[in-house]
């Protein structure tokens, strides 16, 4: 969705595109310490204006920055094992990891250089000189974070809550052990490559001897100088993704924050569920543009629902084209994604693409679909089982990747990520 416009194609207020660019997290934080938090904002303001801190996403708030951050161009996701039993060096790397996010969201280095010629140097050194590029660090813990083959790995599995759970298996998935789970997760965005690669790459040797990488994929969007105007991010079948998505303060509480009923430490996150989507390029470049438009019940230039005009128009269900067949057909994916209304989520999706299947060569590329929801089981599962029935997109795409994770609320300065399950 663009910076300005809602999904029903009304502009934002100032104080929801505050929301969506962070400004809004850091003026609610604030005002929480007592300080007023309109003033804040309009420092903010004024200070983007000036251009000092335009890119930068503040590190410490309410909730995790990454979330309801605009989605930036490009994404690294992580995810971890932990390779130690002892739950002080956990810890301990998660202060860590705080501290160099909160350093690297502001462009500065991890360390001095000249301190010691004699070591390695504490930063690895190929974001020196650049802007921090947006970048944001979301944090997330997996199941067997708590649980390992049966076992209390940490003393925490009576923390652990009932929406992190593995997700059950959905008809026609195919899974793949080497994209799926973790004990840990970070999703790293920002808007230069470099940028967020240095942050990844920093992050892994931070917690070397603790964690070991256990997959790791990269994700992508137009660039911001390739774009003529502010428009919804389309994926590799060609259609706009992410026009229907909660925008509002509002909608985030009521689809995406916790209220920290389930578990106290969640109090302000989100359970993250990430899906590896390969997507069938050589089939769907091979179908006609009737059929394209049909799969996903939009029109692939516009973006409109079919039988409506604008992107931002509401999709009718009802209506008849002229055969007296519905206009979105029912086996469409949005249909399918619509059902009733009641479930929401999220959607932070990217592109991806490891170059070429050799086994087929063929291109290896898809969507790393990505939603956050405070409860997976009523969200993302009852979808995701309705359009693993009878969706027409499935005979276009695979699920071979999947994992579910406990983003936690954000942390305040001296604090650090998961102080409050710890
Ligand atoms: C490669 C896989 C996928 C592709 C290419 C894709 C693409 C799209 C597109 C183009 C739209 C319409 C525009 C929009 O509102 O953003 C859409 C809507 C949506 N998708 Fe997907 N999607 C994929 C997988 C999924 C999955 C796995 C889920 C969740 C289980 C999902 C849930 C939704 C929902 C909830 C909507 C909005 C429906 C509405 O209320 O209008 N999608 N998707």
């Amino acid at each position: 969705m663009s910076d300005e416009q809602r999904p029903n194609g009304k502009k934002l207020t100032r104080r929801e595109m505050l929301y969506r660019t962070g400004a809004g997290g850091l003026g609610l934080l604030i005002g929480a310490s007592g300080v007023g938090s309109i003033a804040a904002i309009g420092k903010t303001l004024d200070k983007e204006q000036e251009g000092q801190i335009e890119d930068q996403v503040p590190f410490y708030g309410k909730h995790q920055a990454g979330i309801a951050t605009k989605p930036q161009t490009y994404m690294y996701f992580i995810s971890l094992d932990l390779t130690t039993k002892n739950i002080s060096e956990v810890r301990d790397l998660f202060k860590e990891w705080t501290m160099a996010s909160e350093k690297m969201a502001q462009a500065k280095l991890l360390g001095d250089y000249s301190n010691n010629p004699y070591i390695p140097p504490e930063d690895t050194g190929e974001a020196a000189g650049l802007s921090a590029s947006k970048i944001t660090f979301t944090y997330g813990f997996g199941p067997t974070f708590f649980e390992k083959e049966g076992s209390d790995r940490f003393g925490l599995a009576n923390r652990k809550p009932n929406q992190l759970r593995s997700l059950p298996s959905f008809p026609g998935d195919e899974i793949e052990k080497e994209w799926s789970g973790g004990d840990l997760c970070v999703q790293v965005c920002a808007n230069d490559q470099q940028v967020a690669f240095h942050a990844v790459r920093n992050l892994l040797r931070i917690g070397r001897g603790v964690v070991t990488l256990k997959w790791m994929q990269s994700g992508f969007q137009r660039t911001k100088q390739a774009e003529k105007k502010p428009s919804t991010p389309r994926n590799l079948f060609g259609f706009k993704d992410g026009t229907v998505n909660p925008s509002t303060e509002e909608d985030f509480n009521q689809i995406v924050w916790s209220n920290g009923s389930e578990a106290a430490w969640m109090k302000n996150g989100s359970y993250m569920v990430m899906r590896r989507i390969r997507m069938l390029l050589e089939v769907w470049d091979r179908t006609h543009l009737k059929e394209q438009n049909n799969t996903f019940g939009r029109e692939k230039v516009s973006g409109a629902p079919l039988g409506q005009q604008n992107e931002f128009d509401e999709p009718d269900f009802h209506k008849k084209n002229e055969k007296g067949e519905p206009s979105i057909p029912v086996d469409s994916h949005v249909k399918l994604g619509r059902g009733d209304g009641s479930q929401k989520i999220l959607r932070r999706a990217y592109s991806y693409t490891s170059e070429m299947d050799p086994t087929r060569a063929q291109l290896d590329a898809g969507l790393l679909f990505i939603s956050y929801q405070k409860d997976p089981f009523k969200q993302f599962v009852p979808i995701q089982k309705r359009m693993a029935k009878s969706d027409r997109l499935n005979e276009y795409i695979r699920h071979i990747g999947s994992a579910v994770f406990a983003c936690p609320g954000g942390s305040a300065r001296g604090g650090y990520i998961g102080d409050q399950l710890f």
